[in-house]
């Protein structure tokens, strides 16, 4: 802890990233690596496991005191339970009892088919598949870990979800991601306010040159989202994944935060 009450790392902790292969994820764990002390483990889950092995490797190299960090990479498919039940079980072995921090990010997502219109989704396995993965699988993991982990003298807690402005305001032709968002926001509020000893942050990253924003400026159907967000790119205000970890980093040490509530990296 400095003078100023900011922690300076985040204990010895049993730390969980979602969609850690590529784009902002990835930053998160080799960031995250950098603020844990040793006995420490990162546990790093999505599909592509040569992927996630690249990004074990970026970790353990920027590990903080060098070893003493355990790092598991963990293939999984989120969309389907057995792909959360999978991960629960990696994330279980991975625990010792001398941990003081468990520290959840739900940071996996997808845009969906942002290509139509609302009107045209009439089909419900599609819509349904889309909030399995990115509704259901990230409100049961979160339960699922603080049910395995639960409230003990001596061990924070906290929970992150990656959010975005879409889950505050409507974009054309994005249906699915701001339903999805904005009930990924709304299950984290009911969080914060059911287990008050939970530190719940729904963090928004801001626009980031990733997969995702490539998808984004490319496929959006609507012609005005798509150009301003193709205008964005090409002039420079897209962020990059380590300018906006950076943020996070800071507010997640700081801990002021007001559990639960949605912080914009702009606000930071
Ligand atoms: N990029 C932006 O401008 C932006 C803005 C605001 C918020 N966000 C949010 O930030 C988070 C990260 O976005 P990003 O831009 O880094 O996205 P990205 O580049 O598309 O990466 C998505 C991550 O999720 C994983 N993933 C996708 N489907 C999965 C599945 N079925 N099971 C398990 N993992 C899966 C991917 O790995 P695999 O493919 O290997 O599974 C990858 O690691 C998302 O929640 C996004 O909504 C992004």
């Amino acid at each position: 802890m400095s003078s100023s009450g900011t922690r300076t790392d985040l204990g010895r902790a049993l730390c969980i990233i979602t969609g850690a292969s590529r784009g902002f994820g990835r930053v998160v764990a080799r960031h995250m690596s950098e603020l844990l002390k040793p006995g420490s483990a990162l546990v790093l889950a999505a599909r592509s496991g040569d992927e996630l092995r690249a990004a074990a490797a970026e970790v353990t190299g920027a590990a903080a005191g060098g070893g003493g960090l355990l790092v598991l990479c963990v293939p999984v498919d989120l969309s389907h339970s057995d792909g959360v039940t999978e991960l629960l079980a990696a994330v279980k072995t991975s625990y010792t009892d001398d941990m003081d921090h468990v520290l959840l990010v739900n940071n996996a997502g997808s845009l969906g088919d942002i290509s139509r219109y609302m009107t045209s989704f009439t089909n419900m396995a599609e819509v349904d598949s889309y909030l399995s993965f990115n509704v259901s699988s990230s409100l049961c993991l979160t339960a699922s870990v603080l049910e395995a982990f639960p409230r003990r003298p001596g061990l924070r807690r906290t929970v992150v979800n990656v959010t975005s402005l879409c889950a505050l305001k409507p974009h054309c032709s994005w249906v699915l991601y701001c339903t999805g968002k904005a009930a990924r926001e709304m299950m984290f509020r009911v969080l914060a306010e059911e287990e008050p000893d939970v530190r719940v942050l729904s963090y928004s990253p801001g626009p980031l040159d990733t997969d995702m924003f490539m998808l984004a400026r490319s496929r959006t159907a609507d012609p005005d989202l798509r150009k301003s967000l193709s205008d964005m790119f090409a002039q420079g205000q897209v962020l990059t994944c380590d300018e906006s970890c950076t943020k996070m980093m800071k507010v997640l040490l700081e801990d002021q935060y007001v559990s639960g509530s949605h912080v914009d990296i702009y606000e930071v």
